[in-house]
Formats: structure tokens, sequence, C-alpha cells
């Protein structure tokens, strides 16, 4: 059985990421995103539960899907799994940079395991997390950027977060 690890802070998850998931879904027979608990990013909009609710939550259509947290390093959790590849999007050619340095650290700790990128759809190049938080702040309708399940979500929390 072929796995794939979908490994991200996920704060919160977003079309882009949803991407790249269901993409992994069709070449992999398992995929397995994981919300990674102690990502170097401080102050996280969500906790980590809540992140993983929300990741449930738009891959539940996915049966071959699942979500699962990890702290401490990818390359040691991925141990977990046999065989397993790590799936990354890559956006521009800067992601290219970080991920190729996170490749050789993940490689030093694991040399088994193998990262593969699928290359961002054109419509989530500019997509990330900090921008929907960001743009959740001012009010702008989430619409074209998260999945519908977990709009309300990060609505109510950036009510919350940013009164
Ligand atoms: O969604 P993000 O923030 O781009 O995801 C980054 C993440 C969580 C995948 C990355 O920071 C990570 O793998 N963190 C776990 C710690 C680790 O293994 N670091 C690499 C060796 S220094």
């Amino acid at each position: 059985m072929r796995t794939a690890i979908c490994p991200g802070s996920f704060d919160p998850i977003t079309l882009g990421h949803l991407n790249i998931i269901r993409r992994a879904a069709k070449i992999f027979d398992k995929v397995v995103v994981c919300v990674m608990l102690n990502s170097s990013k401080t102050s996280p909009m969500f906790t980590a539960e809540e992140r993983v609710e929300m990741v449930k939550k738009v891959v539940a259509r996915f049966p071959n899907v699942a979500v699962e947290t990890a702290g401490g390093l990818l390359a040691e959790h991925a141990k977990v799994y046999e065989n397993p590849t790590i799936i990354k999007g890559l956006r521009a050619a800067s992601d290219f940079e970080y991920e190729f340095q996170m490749d050789i650290i993940n490689k030093k700790i694991n040399p088994q395991l193998e990262t593969m990128y699928l290359t961002s759809n054109e419509k989530y190049t500019f997509l990330s997390s900090s921008a929907v938080r960001e743009m959740a702040k001012y009010g702008v309708d989430l619409r074209d950027f998260v999945p519908c399940e977990i709009i309300d979500d990060v609505k109510k929390r950036s009510e919350m977060y940013f009164k």
C-alpha cells in the first residue's frame, strides 16, 4: 500500500491545501493529513484540536484520507508508516528553496523518506493560511479561499480574535 503524508500547520486549511490533498488521494492508496503541533509558527489562530477538527470536516468526503497530529520531527514521525512519501505543494520558486532544504534535512534524519511535490493549481498560487487569517481579520468574503465547511469557524474565530 502506498501512503502519502501531507504535513502542515493548517491554521486554517485552505482551498490550496485541499487541492493538493485531493490530487494526492487520486495517486496514493492512502493519504494521511498530518497536523504538525510544534510548527515554529507562534500564536496560532486555532488550537491543534480545532485545526484537526476543521481538516476532518473538510476531508470527510474522501474515503482514503485520514487526519492525525504529530509533534516533534516529521521525518521521525514518518517512520510509523511503511515507505511513506511526503507530499508538498509548490506555489512558487521561493517555496522550492525552503522545501529543498527541508527535504535534505528530512533525508539526513530518515534516509528512506522521499518527498514529492505537486505544483499548485494556478488558482491558488497566491494563497496561504496567513493570507486567509489576514483577510478574515478585515471581513473579506472567504468563499474563494477556504473550504465551505469551515468558513463559519474562521469567521467566528476572527471576530473573537481580532475584536
Ligand atoms: O503549513 P506549513 O506551516 O507550511 O507547514 C510546515 C511544516 C509543519 C510541514 C514544517 O514546519 C514541519 O515539517 N514541521 C515539523 C518539524 C520538522 O520536522 N522540521 C524539519 C526539520 S528541521
